[in-house]
């Protein structure tokens, strides 16, 4: 049973090896993309190894809330009937699923009635001027509250445009595609660097014609959606999600005498940009078991624990891993040497400012951190000691001091750390499984 998505609190205990075989749940981006295009597409969608989650089955809900026909089989295996929607008569609401309500709001600007986004507390703080912006530019009626939810939608005609992201982000194109899904003409995405393209591979999947061309020296960062008024039912298993994986891979990595193998993890490139980086921090894993699923690269990694030095990140390779920085946060205080991110200012509008947050929580571990405005520096290896530290309603967060936990000499109790359940029901046990002492309560 999937206890820790009811646990607010894991009290981890320093000094297990970590070993065996693991999967991660199925992907978070996808899975929400896939409940969202499945409904809208004429015809049945099957949808294997969906993810079962906080934040995604906020987006389900709000889909069944749109009229949509969604028979749950097993909780990670879906039938979407697929159609038109109609009208809610109650506000959708995407609690803590900032990709749930973006993503959503460029499928509502589309429809033929009135619509109003909104979520938790948390979502309510999160700026939505990203998506209102380019949406109103294609003619789309959307009042957000102050630059936040709730997002009041009007019917309105779309048309297509061109629109010239100031910051790479998949949230903000994918809201931009999938408005021009109902435009009258095509619509134009520009791109500063490779955003996670799952919308792009899933569309295309579906029928639509997406042209890419390189914008100025950036290979394939202009996209062309071509809206033809019609997506054809997905048939497809959701690959398990890197972002997950990341948390076993850290630990593997960092506890002392550890190897284990992840199972059918996503590797598409928009996505790894952690494995690049750890390999370049001297990280022992291979990827094994290549192969294709749901339109993505998938494959195993086997990691052992290593020795890892200080790096630099900046650039494009911020975008690729931009989920993966409060894990990354924990590897570094491990690692000899110096760890500088830069760039990576996004940080601090995602669920939590993660810099600000991470950078207090593992203080209170005893590590030393300096914030930066748009990232931070880590001058590693540090001993930590231990303590209580807080998850603060945010997922990464409370999974990533987790895994702090488990190097900390006295261990550590994370409270609020139900939130793991948003994206990763199963994390405390799929962590016991492999040998760690860690009480979900
Ligand atoms: C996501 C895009 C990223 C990421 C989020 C999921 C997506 O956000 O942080 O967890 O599924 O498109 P941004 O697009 O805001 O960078």
């Amino acid at each position: 049973m999937k206890t820790d998505a009811r646990q607010g609190k894991f009290t981890i205990r320093p000094g297990s090896q970590l070993h065996g075989t693991l999967t991660v749940p199925g992907d978070k981006s996808i899975s929400h993309r896939a409940v969202m295009l499945a409904a809208i597409a004429q015809g049945a969608s099957n949808i294997r190894n969906w993810l079962a989650a906080g934040d995604t089955e906020a987006t389900l809900g709000a889909m069944r809330d749109l009229g949509a026909q969604i028979e749950v089989h097993d909780e990670s295996t879906l039938t979407i009937a697929g159609g038109p929607l109609r009208p809610s008569p109650e506000p959708l609401n995407l609690m803590n699923a900032g990709t749930g309500i973006r993503l959503l709001a460029g499928i509502m600007v589309g429809q033929p009635f009135s619509s109003v986004l909104d979520g938790s507390e948390q979502l309510r703080r999160r700026p939505m001027k990203r998506i209102t912006e380019p949406l109103t530019q294609m003619g789309a009626d959307i009042q957000s509250t102050d630059g936040c939810c709730p997002l009041t939608i009007r019917t309105a005609p779309l048309k297509g445009t061109r629109y010239d992201m100031p910051v790479a982000s998949g949230q903000v194109k994918s809201a931009v595609l999938l408005a021009g899904l109902f435009a009258d003409s095509p619509t134009t995405v520009t791109q500063p660097g490779p955003a996670r393209d799952h919308t792009e591979r899933m569309l295309r999947a579906m029928g639509v014609k997406i042209d890419q061309e390189d914008q100025e020296d950036q290979a394939g960062n202009c996209l062309t959606l071509h809206p033809n008024g019609r997506l054809d039912p997905l048939d497809i298993t959701v690959p398990g999600d890197p972002s997950s994986a990341a948390f076993p891979l850290v630990a593997g990595l960092l506890v002392p005498g550890s190897q284990l193998t992840i199972a059918g993890v996503d590797l598409n490139p928009t996505r790894i940009g952690l494995l690049d980086v750890l390999a370049e921090m001297g990280a022992d894993f291979v990827i094994s078991n290549r192969s294709t699923q749901a339109g993505e690269p998938v494959g195993d990694i086997q990691v052992k624990s290593s020795a890892l030095s200080g790096v630099e990140i900046g650039g494009e390779t911020v975008v690729r891993m931009i989920d993966e920085f409060p894990i990354l946060m924990v590897a570094a205080t491990q690692a000899e040497g110096e760890t500088i991110v830069r760039d990576a200012r996004e940080l601090r509008v995602k669920e939590t400012d993660r810099i600000a947050v991470m950078a207090a929580e593992l203080r209170k571990l005893g590590a030393v951190i300096e914030e930066r405005e748009d990232g931070f520096r880590i001058v590693g290896p540090q001993s930590l000691t231990g303590g209580r530290v807080d998850g603060h309603d945010d997922h990464r967060i409370a999974m990533s001091l987790t895994i702090a936990g488990l190097l900390a000499a006295e261990g550590a109790i994370v409270t609020d750390a139900a939130c793991a359940g948003d994206s990763f029901p199963g994390f405390a046990e799929t962590l016991m499984n492999c040998g760690a002492m860690l009480l979900p309560e």
